[in-house]
This record gives structure tokens, C-alpha cells and sequence, in this order.
């Protein structure tokens, strides 16, 4: 991790936050583009005196229709995800975003900072409204303000996210920007958003210009992280790629959006680097590699799978976790809400 970002001088202590929404099945994009970084930073920053933050973000969840009891299990799915996948409520804040009210409380001072243009521009809004704007919720147009309140209520400096979230974390930056210059105040930090590793951006199995998403209709273009060994080994077989062998240098990807996928999902996997892993498979065809990933792919994602499926039947503990997360989380989040009243002018 850099150093803790600069704001006129003055240094904020570096604290790490991150969050997903639980509005369907955890994929292997939220995996290798978040979940796993978001363990990797856990593991890094132990013994350091730095926090670790993570949110199941339900109120972004229901910004677009959510039945409740799909909501409530999976908030509870997402919390066994990251467990399995190896956060520990012992060494990260582990939590649900309307457990900790200070979120919203914040995020409605920022509805006032951030500017209607601003979101405008936002690309999630665009893709997610499509044309008809004015039928999608007043809640998902000022989505990213929550967002920014979700990170700066702590005064996280840093939010491990996949590509697709960059945008959202440099408006952040703006509204904190906005709010200190406004208030005459150094107040928020300036977040970073942490985007490393092969696969900040994981694209669908059927289509190489899409990224992997839940919300794809199709669910061939996804492995889900509960999906069985011979789900994710079928998947992969029907993956779209092309006829030619595969290369073993990191140019020989270009303009091979799905080769370039699977290589990428593969040295995620792998915890290798790109290189390493065409120098060992270039000049394969494709009906040698996929076994191989499939192979990986299973091996890697069946512990966390059946871990999650053992989690999920004690629900009780799932919630006494995030019960006890978001009272560690509401510690840190209500002095700086309260903070930012003084600086507004609310009386407290
Ligand atoms: P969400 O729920 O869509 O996705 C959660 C995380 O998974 C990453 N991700 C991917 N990474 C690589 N390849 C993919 N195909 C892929 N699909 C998803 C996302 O980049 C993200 O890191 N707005 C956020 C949730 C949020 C948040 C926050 C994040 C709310 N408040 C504060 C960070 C900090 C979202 O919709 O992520």
C-alpha cells in the first residue's frame, strides 16, 4: 500500500474500505477483482495498526427492486463469501452498511455537495438507468454519493476495487474536494482507489467486451462462486475463444479479448503474472488450456464453496458477526459524522 494520501499538508492515517453489493450471486469477478484483494490487504496491514473495513452495502442493493428475502440471504451469502474466502471478523471490520446508520447520515450531506452533472457522467448510472431515466430510481442516480460516504465516514484512504468502480472513487475524491474547499476545512482525506493484479477486470466467458457480471442474462457467461465442479468445468469447455494456439509472449494477447480472459482469470488463479504463465502454456491450443483452468478454477474455488455452504446454515452466526462489525464500525464512524455536523453548522 502507498503512503497515506496528502491533504495541504496533512496526513490521514491510512485505513482501508471496501464494499459489494448483495444483489445476487458472488461471481469470480467479485472474487479475483475484490474479495481476494480485500484478504490480501487484510493480511498485509495485520500487526500495523491499520483497519481493514468491509460492507456488505445493502441500501446500494435496493437502488434497483430487490425482493426482501433474496435481500436477507444474500447479505448473509456475501458475509459467508468473504469469511470462506478468508476475511477473519478477528482481524477486519466485517459489517452491513444499514447497521450503521452514520452511512446514510453522511451520504445525504453529500446528495448536497455532489452536483446533478457529476452523476450524469457516471457510466454505472448510464448502463444501469439505460433510456429510460426517468422510470429508475432517484436512489441510483445519487448512488455514488452514498458511496462516497460509505469510504470517507471512516476516512478510509484507501478502497481496493475492480475497474469497473474507479470512476465512482474519483467522484469521491471530487465531493471530498468539494467539501473541504466549501467548508474551508482539510477535513476528508483524497481515497485511492487500489486497482492491481490480472484481474481487475474479469470479462464474460461468452463475450470478451463484457465484464463479468451477475446480472448478465446468461448465466454460461459467469462462474458463480457456489457453482459446482462440473458447472464451473462446463463453463469453461463452452468458453468463446478463438482457433489459434496460445502465445507466449503478453503481446500475442492483443486484440484476443477472450484468450486474453482465460490467460488472465488463469495467473489470477495461479497467483502468477501473465508471463510466467504463457511462458509454460504458449503454443497450447485451447482443448489442452481449458482442462488445465478448469482444473485451477476448481481447485481454488470448491474449498470456499463448500465453506460458504457450511456457513449458511448457521445464519445466527453469520449475523452475530456483522452485529458485532457494525458496532466496531459505528466506533470509528460517529465521531467523524459528528465532526462534519460541527463543520455544517448542525446542532448536535
Ligand atoms: P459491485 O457489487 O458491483 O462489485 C463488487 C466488487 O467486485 C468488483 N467486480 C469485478 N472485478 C473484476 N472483474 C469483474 N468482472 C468484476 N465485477 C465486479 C467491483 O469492481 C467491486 O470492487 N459500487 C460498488 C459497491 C460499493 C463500494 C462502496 C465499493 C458501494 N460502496 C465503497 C467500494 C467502496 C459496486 O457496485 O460493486
Amino acid at each position: 500500500m502507498s503512503d497515506a494520501p496528502q491533504q495541504n499538508g496533512t496526513a490521514f492515517p491510512p485505513r482501508v474500505f471496501s464494499g459489494i453489493q448483495p444483489s445476487g450471486g458472488l461471481t469470480l469477478g467479485n472474487y479475483l477483482g475484490a474479495i481476494r484483494r480485500f484478504v490480501n490487504m487484510q493480511e498485509a496491514n495485520q500487526g500495523k495498526g491499520i483497519e481493514t473495513l468491509y460492507c456488505m452495502v445493502d441500501q446500494h442493493a435496493i437502488t434497483v427492486p430487490q425482493s426482501p428475502a433474496d435481500l436477507t440471504r444474500n447479505t448473509r451469502e456475501l458475509a459467508a463469501g468473504y469469511i470462506a474466502a478468508g476475511l477473519d471478523p478477528a482481524k477486519s471490520i466485517l459489517f452491513n452498511q444499514s447497521q450503521v446508520a452514520e452511512h446514510a447520515q453522511l451520504g445525504w450531506i453529500f446528495n448536497c455537495v455532489a452536483r446533478m452533472g457529476w452523476m450524469q457522467r457516471m457510466t454505472q448510472w448510464k448502463d444501469k438507468a439505460g433510456k429510460n431515466t426517468q422510470n429508475a430510481s432517484l436512489g441510483l442516480f445519487a448512488y455514488p454519493a452514498l458511496m462516497a460516504a460509505d469510504i470517507l465516514v471512516y476516512h478510509a484512504t484507501h478502497v481496493p476495487v475492480g475497474e469497473d468502480q474507479k470512476q465512482h472513487v474519483e467522484l469521491t475524491r471530487d465531493i471530498a474536494a468539494k467539501f473541504n474547499h466549501d467548508y474551508g476545512v482539510d477535513f476528508f482525506p483524497m481515497t485511492e482507489p487500489v486497482i492491481e493484479g490480472a484481474a481487475t477486470r474479469v470479462m464474460s466467458l461468452r463475450d470478451g467486451s463484457k465484464k463479468m457480471s451477475k446480472s448478465d442474462p446468461s448465466d454460461a457467461s459467469r462462474i458463480n462462486m457456489t457453482d459446482d465442479a462440473d458447472a464451473i468445468a462446463q463453463k469453461i469447455r463452452k468458453a468463446r475463444t478463438d482457433p489459434d494456439a496460445l502465445p507466449s509472449e503478453v503481446e500475442g494477447l492483443k486484440d484476443r479479448a477472450e484468450a486474453r480472459n482465460l490467460v488472465n482469470i488463469y495467473a489470477a488463479l495461479d497467483n502468477r503474472t501473465v508471463d510466467q504463465v504463457l511462458s509454460e502454456v504458449g503454443g497450447k491450443q485451447f482443448s489442452e488450456f481449458k482442462p488445465m483452468l478448469a482444473d485451477l478454477a476448481v481447485a481454488r474455488l470448491s474449498p470456499i464453496s463448500t465453506e460458504m455452504a457450511r456457513l449458511m446454515q448457521t445464519p445466527d452466526e453469520i449475523d452475530t458477526i456483522l452485529r458485532s462489525g457494525a458496532e466496531r464500525a459505528r466506533a470509528i464512524a460517529a465521531p467523524i459524522l459528528q465532526q462534519t455536523y460541527d463543520i455544517v453548522g448542525m446542532i448536535r
